[in-house]
Formats: structure tokens, C-alpha cells, sequence
């Protein structure tokens, strides 16, 4: 029996995106595969009063499971009223490569879905994502398409060269499928080594600085859709320390680079309603679980490792909405 995402005291991005456009900040929309990650993005989001977007990725639904999730989201919007403040939570598909994986989701309580046809032929992405958007309407479900392709490989989103997104067929995208937002393609990419060394520079500290982001295609874009909501993938910081703390620790980390947080800021304040952030919190959790292993070796009990990473995953996603997306005390 199909499950509406309203059963489950979840809204879609509709009005969340019509506030951040106003407000000129982002939502943060954080992957989650685990219940530590799930406590960590809600705690943070209620203590700083964000908004934001619960991202599982069809692997994630794989791991975890597609009930599980479900419940899970349901228990999220619990937890937060618990913890005291009722925040706005979506649950969303990241990177729906299927017709059919996006109606499952929308039939098992999802409030967004995004199809990804960026890979597929213009043509091939609009009526993919005309079917989808024609199924998910039905329900009041948003959704987000994607015009160009990310650079960038992981597990299950892989796009090895990245193409910008054309501003001039965004209309025309738009326009055909009938989407509620659209990922575009200016620079940023999935994982943690989003450069290569020979595409940076070196800071007079020994950092690799990346190359700016496409501001002008976003600005393109923007004349091209007024108003419209423009998502980021791809939008880690990958923070120096992270990595070292996982180098000191028996990590293997090289040439990691990610987006510098000052290019969000400037992102959030566009039209840039949402932003998708999923491996700076792997690498903040790795961090604090390769920390726990190597000083306390003869510890074997789950929470004493997973507990520290939830902590520092909730320091890492406050620091997120307040300091970068500027999602805090927008609820
Ligand atoms: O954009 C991709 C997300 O980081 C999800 O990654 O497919 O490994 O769950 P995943
Ligand atoms: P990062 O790999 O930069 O965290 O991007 C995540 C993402 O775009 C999820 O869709
Ligand atoms: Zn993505």
C-alpha cells in the first residue's frame, strides 16, 4: 500500500525553496545511510532552526533499507519535535536514475525526488524527466532534474569529464519537463578529490587552491530563469584538517580538494536554493572513528567510536547551515 510523505509529517521543497530564494541563504540537503548520521543532521538542524533536506542516494536505500528509511524519516521528524523545535524536513531522492526507482519512492513516502537524465541525450533527459514529474505531481511531490554533468566518480554517480550546463536550453528544459528546481553544472563535483593537482595552485602553506567556480554560467542561468530554484551537487569543502586527521591515523588520503567555503557563501546568496553536502561528512566521521581506533585500541564497543563521529558530524552540519548555506534562524 502506497504511504504519503504527509503521513509522515514531511512537506516537499516547494515552500522551503520560495523562503530561501527570499532569504537568500540555501538548504542544506545531507546524505544519511545510518541512524548516527540521521540524529546528527537533525540535531544540528534543530539547534540551529535550518531547514533542510534528508538526501538518500539509491545506494543508501540499498544499505539501509527501503522501509528502514521510511521509518527512519518519520522517527526524524519525531526526534525533532521532541528536541523541541518543528523544523521543515524533506526526504529526497538523490540521483533517481529510473522512472520506476522515482515512482517506488514517491509510493514509499518520499516528498522529492530528483532524476538525474544528465548522462542521457537532451531529448532522452527531458521526456525522462517529463514522466517523472508527470507521475510525481500527482502526489504534490517536487522534483529536480539536472542540465549538464558533474566531473567527479562515486560508488554510484559517476560522470568522469564534467560538461557545463548550457544556459541556453534551460528554458526550453524547464519549459518541457515542468520540474521544481534544476542542478546545473559549474564547476563543482562529486567525492573528495574534486581537482587534480595540476588544475590548482599552492597556497604559500602547501594547500591546493581549486579554480573558481563558473559564477558567470550560474549568472547566466539566473537572467535565463528569474526566480527559478538552482541546486549544487557536488558541494563538499573538504576540509584540510579532516584529511590530515585521517592521514595521522593510518588514512590514505591524497590530493583531496574540495569547494572553498567562500564560493558557497556567494552560491547561497544566489538563486541557489539547495545544496548537497555528503563527503565532508564521511570524512568528518572517518576522521573521528580512525581517531578512537588508534589511541584507544582495545575499545570494541560501537558507540565509543560511532558516538564521537555523530558528535563531530553535528559540529561539522551547525557549522555548515550557519557559517556557509546561512540556513540558521530561518525556522
Ligand atoms: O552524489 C552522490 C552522493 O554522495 C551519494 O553517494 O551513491 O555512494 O550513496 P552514494
Ligand atoms: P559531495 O561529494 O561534494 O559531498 O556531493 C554530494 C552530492 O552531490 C550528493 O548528491
Ligand atoms: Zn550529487
Amino acid at each position: 500500500m502506497a504511504v504519503s510523505y504527509r503521513e509522515l509529517g514531511l512537506v516537499n521543497t516547494r515552500e522551503m525553496f520560495k523562503k530561501a530564494m527570499a532569504g537568500k541563504y540555501a538548504v542544506p540537503a545531507y546524505n544519511f545511510n545510518n541512524m548516527e548520521q540521521l540524529q546528527a543532521i537533525i540535531a544540528a538542524c534543530v539547534e540551529t532552526r535550518s531547514p533542510v533536506i534528508l538526501q538518500v542516494s539509491s545506494g543508501a536505500r540499498k544499505y539501509a533499507d527501503a522501509t528502514l528509511l521510511r521509518y527512519m524519516a518519520k522517527g526524524a521528524v519525531e526526534y525533532a519535535k521532541k528536541l523541541g523545535v518543528e523544523i521543515p524536513i524533506t526526504l529526497h531522492l538523490d540521483h533517481g536514475d529510473t522512472l520506476e526507482l522515482c515512482k517506488d519512492c514517491i509510493d514509499n513516502g518520499f516528498s522529492s525526488v530528483m532524476i538525474d537524465g544528465s548522462h542521457h541525450p537532451y531529448e532522452k533527459n527531458v521526456e525522462l524527466t517529463r514522466q517523472v514529474v508527470e507521475y510525481a505531481h500527482k502526489f504534490d511531490v517536487t522534483v529536480e532534474g539536472e542540465l549538464g554533468q558533474l566531473a567527479g566518480i562515486e560508488d554510484e554517480v559517476s560522470a568522469e569529464h564534467s560538461t557545463y550546463t548550457r544556459p541556453d536550453e534551460v528554458i526550453d528544459f524547464v519549459k518541457k519537463t515542468g520540474v521544481d528546481s534544476l542542478a546545473i553544472s559549474i564547476g563543482t563535483s562529486h567525492g573528495a578529490t574534486k581537482f587534480k593537482p595540476e588544475q590548482c595552485t599552492l597556497s604559500p602553506d602547501g594547500v591546493l587552491i581549486p579554480p573558481p567556480l563558473r559564477f558567470d554560467i550560474l549568472e547566466e542561468v539566473e537572467k535565463q530563469l528569474p526566480g527559478f530554484p538552482i541546486v549544487l551537487h557536488g558541494s563538499s569543502s573538504v576540509p584540510v584538517e579532516q584529511v590530515k586527521i585521517i592521514n595521522q591515523y593510518g588514512g590514505k588520503m591524497k590530493d583531496a580538494v574540495g569547494i572553498p567555503e567562500e564560493q558557497l557563501r556567494k552560491a547561497a546568496s544566489s538563486a541557489v536554493c539547495k545544496i548537497n553536502i555528503d563527503s565532508d561528512g564521511r570524512l568528518a566521521m572517518t576522521a573521528a572513528i580512525r581517531k578512537v581506533f588508534a589511541e584507544k585500541p582495545s575499545e570494541f564497543d560501537p558507540r565509543k567510536y560511532l558516538g564521537p563521529a555523530r558528535d563531530a558530524l553535528k559540529e561539522l552540519y551547525k557549522h555548515k547551515n550557519i557559517n556557509v548555506l546561512g540556513s540558521a534562524n530561518r525556522v
